[in-house]
């Protein structure tokens, strides 16, 4: 029964368990992305990744932006692995700082994917960007095509450890070389930044009267020299070009539109191939080390279709995002749903289950039942059984009471009877020893006869000892024994009584010693009877069990201030068992013990 319930609270356990996991939904796959700086293009490819990320459910992104500073990448990428990321996407700021805690992570098994810049290793798992050395090479030619081979150039780079600048930069001038009109007066670095840009366009303008093209490696940089050159009154008289062509307000394609930067060079964001190839690379398919994303030039032949693509492109992104919304709160629903169908489904089953379980405990409650009252029968019957014998027994004992009563009756008969014989026997034995005494007291009597005179003196001493023990007997009966105490000589007493034995030891032919130490006093206060009664009844027993041509040895001591009297025979002996019951009256020690 107990088991039936172990089983069914186990299902159950193991249903919520489930029910659980399906209900938690927890991301199977965490993706920390670092961004080195914090701006439109950033924020552009950024919200690329969440949007691409919603087509995976078991997805989290989680989004640091170190604004431009190493140390802070570098702080944000040790984050991600020590938060133990499954997959790290980074741009670095710039190559060479950021290449050892990259390294770092790939050596850690962390698959890397760097994005539109690179590091100074090849430490990495995949590169999705642009060919910066071709929108180099096609700056130039652009520029080359823009002067007609004759003019003057200034470039303005982003941050000059960024691989972006670097290569832009080498290829721009491979690219320029093919116009030897054309004249590159300076190269400045802008650190991708506006304001940086402007200051240095400024002493750019300061530094040189004519500048036909300023070439800004990102749009930013480009209107932060076109807004320098606009305080300067000399923006009609260059040319902006720059690299990015980002769609929206105060961004390349409006200042294009606008007329303040002549032409841009598309630098695609890519954020739904980075968070294609990161699902790839996690979920184990194939996928490109190299994903190089295309570029275009966009001027004002252009700008108007790609202002019109990219508000189409911008409306649409607004519908998926309604769309990506109204997703969102049926997947909410849905899972509420799902939870509440679910959490029905358990507590059915909990119903079920506890159904189960009191249907198999009232059948085993009628089993129980069912089985104590035969149990019950089966105790009426023994009891009647035990009833019944109890009435036997309760004869037997009035039948064994009555029996002792007789038996008490006979017995008391006897001993009155071998009472009233023994006080007839010891007046004739009283009246036979004293004319023995009288004879011994005759000198006539020597030799011989007198001998034969002790010896009868001697029996009859033992007749009346044993009639006399007898009436002892009769005495303990009815509790009239009394000690006699007088002075008494334990050692004399005993070799006198030693006497009485010669003649039966003699016959069985038995050895016998008697020893005691010689030094010590053994007068006492004592009933002499008694004494010679326990004397006699021990040295009478050790010759009853001593074979023919045996040994008795009989030793008194002293041992801690008390007499000790220790008889020894052969032939046989007292078990220890037996030591223990031997002064129960009348106890008989079972068979001989060779
Ligand atoms: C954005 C940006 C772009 C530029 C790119 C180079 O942070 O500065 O404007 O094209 O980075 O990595």
């Amino acid at each position: 029964m107990k088991q039936a319930h172990s089983w069914i609270l186990f299902f159950l356990c193991l249903l919520c368990a489930g029910l659980a996991s399906c209900i938690r939904n927890t991301p199977r796959y965490h993706i920390g992305i670092s961004q080195c700086s914090d701006d439109e293009w950033r924020r552009q490819m950024n919200s690329e990744i969440i949007r691409e990320a919603r087509f995976y459910d078991d997805v989290q992104v989680e989004i640091r932006t170190a604004k431009d500073d190493n140390v802070r990448q570098e702080a944000d990428i040790r984050h991600f692995i020590n938060e133990g990321v499954d997959l790290l996407v980074v741009a670095p700021n710039e190559a060479q700082s950021i290449t050892p805690i990259v390294e770092e992570a790939y050596n850690k098994g962390i698959p890397v994917i760097l994005v539109d810049r690179k590091i100074s290793s090849d430490r990495y798992t995949a590169y999705i960007g642009a060919d910066n050395h071709a929108i180099g090479r096609e700056v130039a030619a652009y520029i080359g095509n823009l002067l007609q081979g004759n003019g003057s150039v200034v470039e303005i780079t982003g941050l000059a450890g960024s691989t972006p600048a670097i290569e832009r930069h080498e290829s721009f001038l491979k690219g320029m070389a093919a116009y030897p009109g054309i004249r590159l007066l300076a190269t400045s670095e802008g650190a991708w930044l506006r304001r940086q840009a402007s200051e240095k366009m400024e002493a750019l303008l300061d530094s040189f009267p004519h500048i036909d093209v300023v070439f800004a490696q990102n749009d930013r940089m480009a209107s932060g020299a076109y807004e320098a050159a606009l305080r300067k009154q000399r923006a009609r008289q260059m040319s902006f070009v720059g690299i990015d062509a980002l769609s929206g307000e105060h961004y390349g394609l409006e200042d294009i539109l606008a007329g303040r930067l002549t032409a841009s060079f598309i630098y695609p964001t890519g954020g739904d191939r980075v968070v294609q190839i990161a699902m790839d690379i996690l979920q184990g398919k194939t996928f490109p080390r190299e994903t190089i994303l295309g570029t275009s030039v966009v001027d004002s032949t252009n700008a108007p279709v790609m202002k019109m693509q990219t508000a189409h492109i911008s409306t649409l992104d607004g519908k998926i995002e309604l769309l990506n919304g109204e997703i969102n709160r049926s997947l909410v629903r849905y899972a509420t749903q799902q939870t509440i169908l679910y959490g029905s489904l358990a507590a059915l089953l909990l119903l079920v289950g506890m159904l189960v379980a009191v249907y198999l405990s009232l059948r085993a409650k009628n089993r129980m039942n069912r089985e104590l009252s035969l149990q019950k029968e089966l105790l009426i019957e023994q009891k009647d059984l035990l009833i019944e014998q109890k009435s036997q027994l309760e004869t037997q004992k009035s039948q064994l009471e009555q029996l002792s009563h007789e038996l008490e009756e006979a017995t008391h008969a006897k001993l009155v009877f071998f009472t009233n014989i023994s006080h007839d026997f010891r007046t004739p034995l009283t009246l036979i020893a004293d004319p023995i005494e009288q004879l011994l007291a005759n000198p006539v009597f020597d030799g011989q006869p007198r001998q034969l005179l002790l010896l009868m003196k001697k029996n009859v001493h033992i007749l009346l000892r044993l009639v006399n023990q007898i009436l002892d007997f009769r005495k303990v009966e009815n509790g009239r024994m009394e000690l006699r105490l007088e002075p008494f000589d334990l050692l004399d007493s005993f070799r006198n009584w030693n006497d009485s034995f010669c003649m039966a030891l003699l016959k069985k032919h038995i050895t016998f010693s008697f020893e005691a130490p010689s030094d010590m006093d053994f007068r006492m206060q004592a009933d002499a009877e008694k004494m010679e009664c326990i004397y006699f009844n021990l040295f009478s027993n050790a010759l009853k069990y001593t074979p023919e041509n045996g040994k008795i040895t009989i030793c008194l001591a002293v041992v801690a201030e008390n007499y000790v009297l220790s008889v020894f025979n052969s032939g046989s002996y007292i078990s220890s068992a037996d030591v223990e019951a031997i002064f129960q009256r009348f106890y008989q020690v079972s068979g001989h013990q060779a």
